[in-house]
């Protein structure tokens, strides 16, 4: 029987996270992964996160089954979280998945399962899961452009363009802030504009929310699409917890749901718990419940707020010690967009030659096209990396 199966297609980034380890220079720099590093070079575990654990540790008594929508009050607290007080309670449901692409993976379970006619839009570039998620699911996709690489900014009108093509019941992806790959974020008047054209031609919104609180912070980061759930009868949105928590390998992940009243609600979350048990029955609570901890205690929330603003200001720190040491080394403004791109990533302007070129002759390693991890940036080795972009001509 095995014999029938072919390789599969790699994943870009986990290829890219093979060639790295695989790599024996001690010079080199992995700039590929979507994982924050602290000025020093490791991923800590958040000082909440651990406090939580450590209380997790002294005062759970059973590990029992929960739900298959796992722990409600994780659900309600990532709810809370995202949206505010944008959306009535009752028209919010949801379930918690292993990590954000579970969520995204139920939620498009769940098109398929609604509407398995719709035409799945997704910005071009985006992650590249995205796509391989849909293609397995078994649903129609189509690319808007999403991003004018000469300017390092969102191209919004080839996007409404673009956008105009699809039919009422056509489901749209958008990066809820810190697109990803390209950094390029839709800015509050655009998010209006886009729900206004979103709302009249009757599409449904699928926001991937991986990033929150490392653009511009917690609230400013969903203020977009805090509009968009205030405005739409339906919304659909995927959280991911791996790396506003650094929970990454604990799976942490909510799929949400916003029904047109209660009853719509209820209904999909339900559909979402059937999911749920048909792919892995009940979710992952560890991290889960760290999390539900630390949202619902004055003082791990704090914490958690504090080491997350830290984190966040490195990263543009970082950011903007690029953007200067590349004005210096290309002797041009031509790389200024990093500064003003916010998240984990920047898409440089390269070719997959350029990208690996620069992999080959100075072990620096970047996704695709010249998607970088920000975080992965050497503070003190700025100028030695800017110097290697501009010499393979990126
Ligand atoms: C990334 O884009 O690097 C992260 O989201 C990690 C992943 O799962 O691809």
């Amino acid at each position: 029987m095995f014999e029938a199966l072919k390789a599969p297609p790699p994943d870009k980034i986990i290829q890219l996270i093979g060639m790295y380890a695989a790599d024996p220079r001690t010079e080199k720099l992995d700039l590929g992964v979507g994982v924050y590093k602290d000025p020093q070079g490791s991923t800590p575990i958040m000082r909440a996160v651990k406090a939580a654990e450590h209380r997790l540790w002294k005062e759970q008594e059973t590990k029992t089954y929960l739900s298959v929508l796992g722990d409600k009050s994780f659900v309600t607290g990532m709810a809370g979280l995202i949206l505010g007080d944008s959306v009535a309670p009752e028209r919010i449901g949801g379930g918690q998945t292993p990590g954000g692409t579970g969520a995204v993976r139920q939620l498009a379970e769940l098109v398929k399962r609604a509407t398995p006619d719709a035409t799945v839009w997704y910005s071009d570039p985006t992650w590249p899961n995205h796509p391989q998620i849909l293609a397995h699911v078994g649903l129609a996709a189509k690319t808007y452009r999403y991003y004018d690489a000469e300017a390092g900014a969102v191209s919004f009108e080839a996007m409404c363009e673009d956008l105009k093509a699809a039919k009422a019941g056509d489901v749209v992806i958008l990066h809820g802030c810190c697109h990803n790959p390209t950094g390029a974020n839709l800015s509050l008047e655009q998010w209006q504009a886009l729900t206004a054209q979103i709302g009249e031609q009757g599409l449904v919104p699928f926001v991937d929310l991986a990033y929150q609180g490392f653009g511009d912070g917690l609230e400013e980061d969903v203020a977009g699409l805090r509009h968009l759930a205030a405005t739409l009868p339906e919304v659909m949105l995927a959280a991911s917890c791996s790396k506003n928590f650094g929970l990454y390998r604990d799976r942490v992940g909510a799929a949400i749901v916003i029904g047109k009243d209660a009853e719509a609600a209820k209904v999909t979350e339900a559909n979402i718990g059937a999911l749920n048990r048909l792919n892995f029955s009940f979710p992952p609570d560890h991290g889960a419940k760290v999390v539900s901890l630390i949202l619902h205690d004055a003082e791990l929330r704090a914490d958690w707020i504090a080491e997350l603003e830290d984190m966040r200001l490195n990263m543009l720190t970082l950011r903007k010690g690029l953007a200067e040491a590349l004005r210096r080394e290309a002797n041009s403004d031509r790389f200024d967009y990093i500064a003003v791109h916010r998240g984990m990533f920047t898409q440089l302007g390269g070719t997959l030659e350029k990208v690996a070129k620069l992999r080959e002759e100075h072990g620096v390693y970047m996704v695709g096209t010249g998607r970088i991890n920000i975080a992965g940036l050497p503070a003190d080795g700025l100028d030695k990396l800017a110097k290697a972009i501009v010499a393979v001509g990126i």
